[in-house]
């Protein structure tokens, strides 16, 4: 027998031990892995909820959100268990405003730390920036009108902070990971079935017998992981824990640099803050706000602690060399500039309400609208 004969045996007949989960794939040539518990097939080659379509002139691999519609298949990580999907009429922000996001009818959830929720707001006005610092939802934005959002909590803290030129569309939906860089794209994970620990091992799950839901790992190996676990791995826990040590390491380096120099009021990490009593101030001066820390990115353009990379209030990441500023008595970061125009016109955190540093701070007020008028500016 000649030896590829012999090897073709060989895989035929590991195939036929280890069961049988050969499932048709319409999208070969989309270089998209699809398995389980992905599939085409509505038999026990999908999970129930993973059934994904393939055109098969344009090859593009579809998922299906009931409720909400469909949506384009990027990749799929079976090691952490996360699929990226894309809006095919690249306007994310739309499915957010007409379907709450609704993924109740799908095995899919948002990620755990992303528990972001957005208020959409509609304003009529044709300048570009409506309100510096806030995100522009330019797929729905025209010369007439302009669709900006902002997180919720940031909305319901300050009742008198929408603008008299706009509506609200949509007070609080919960979005998935959305960042500016991409209008369409987004990442869900799943958590049933549970497949992790056996990617891990270099198997593939699979289904238990002919009915129900239970899963089975099919070829788990205590060799070389699969490539795509070995991804998995990387991404879900190698890549956020040398992100976490960088940022321990450059934010170290700052510090030391900050005081050595002694230029960059230290910033004091101090795990003792007391919440302050609330006090009602309307805004803050200029000197005020920039005798508060500021702090430049190193170049991993990361901070502390690994989820906390996107501006709150702008809602853009951090990049390598951005000025933050971070507000005494709370130990949130902002883009400088951001924060900047919201101190301008409220004198507590947008995130914890903390006032900073209670007494010297309720000197200045300016009004609503001369920050309007200041802020339309593009
Ligand atoms: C695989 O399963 C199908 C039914 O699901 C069956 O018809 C077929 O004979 C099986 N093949 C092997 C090699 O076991
Ligand atoms: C989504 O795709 C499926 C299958 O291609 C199709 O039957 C369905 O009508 C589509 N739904 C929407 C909202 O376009
Ligand atoms: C925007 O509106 C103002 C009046 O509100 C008008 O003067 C200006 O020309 C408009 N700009 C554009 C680009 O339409
Ligand atoms: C914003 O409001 C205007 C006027 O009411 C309307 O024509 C436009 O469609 C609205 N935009 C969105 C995205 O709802
Ligand atoms: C914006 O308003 C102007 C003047 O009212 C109108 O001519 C134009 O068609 C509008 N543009 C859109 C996209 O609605
Ligand atoms: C896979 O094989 C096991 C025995 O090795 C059997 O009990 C199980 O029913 C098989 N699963 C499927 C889906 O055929």
């Amino acid at each position: 027998m000649a030896p590829p004969i012999l090897f073709l045996l060989l895989l035929f007949l590991q195939k036929a031990t280890s069961n049988n989960t050969t499932c048709h794939n319409p999208c070969l040539r989309n270089s998209l892995e699809v398995r389980f518990p992905f599939g085409f097939d509505n038999n026990r080659c999908s999970y129930p909820g993973f059934k994904l379509s393939c055109d098969s002139k344009t090859q593009i691999i579809t998922l299906d959100l009931p409720n909400i519609g469909n949506f384009t298949v990027r990749n799929i990580n079976y090691g952490s268990q996360t699929v990226t999907i894309t809006d095919p009429q690249n306007c994310l922000a739309k499915k957010f405003i007409d379907s709450s996001f609704d993924l109740s009818g799908s095995p899919f959830n948002i990620p755990e730390y992303y528990n972001h929720f957005f208020t959409f707001l509609n304003c009529s006005t044709n300048s570009t920036t409506v309100i510096s610092g806030i995100r522009r939802v330019n797929c729905l934005s025209n010369e007439n009108f302009t669709v900006v959002t902002l997180p919720t909590n940031i909305y319901e803290s300050f009742p008198d902070f929408m603008p008299p030129f706009c509506t609200e569309l949509k007070k609080r939906v919960a979005v998935p990971p959305w960042y500016r860089w991409s209008d369409s794209e987004t990442r869900l994970i799943w958590n049933e079935p549970y497949c992790l620990p056996c990617e891990v091992d270099g198997g593939t799950c699979q289904f238990k017998g002919n009915t129900g839901l239970t899963i089975d790992c099919n070829g788990r190996s205590k060799g070389p992981l699969p490539r795509s676990a070995k991804y998995g791995i990387i991404i879900g826990a190698g890549i956020p824990g040398l992100l976490c040590i960088i940022g321990i390491v450059s934010y170290v380096f700052g510090r030391l640099k900050a005081r050595s120099s002694g230029n960059e009021p230290t910033m004091e990490m101090s795990t003792s803050v007391a919440p302050q009593p609330c006090v009602v101030v309307t805004g803050l001066d200029g000197p005020t706000i920039e005798s508060y820390p500021k702090t430049q990115l190193g170049d991993s353009g990361r901070l502390p602690k690994p989820n906390d990379n996107t501006c709150p209030i702008c809602l853009s990441e951090y990049q390598p060399k951005d000025t933050l500023r971070t507000i005494p008595n709370c130990n949130h970061y902002f883009h400088a500039n951001c924060v900047d125009e919201w101190l301008k016109m409220n004198a507590t955190c947008p995130l914890c309400r903390n006032s900073p540093d209670g007494s010297s701070v309720m000197t200045h007020s300016s009004s609503l609208t001369s920050s309007y008028s200041s802020l339309s500016t593009p």
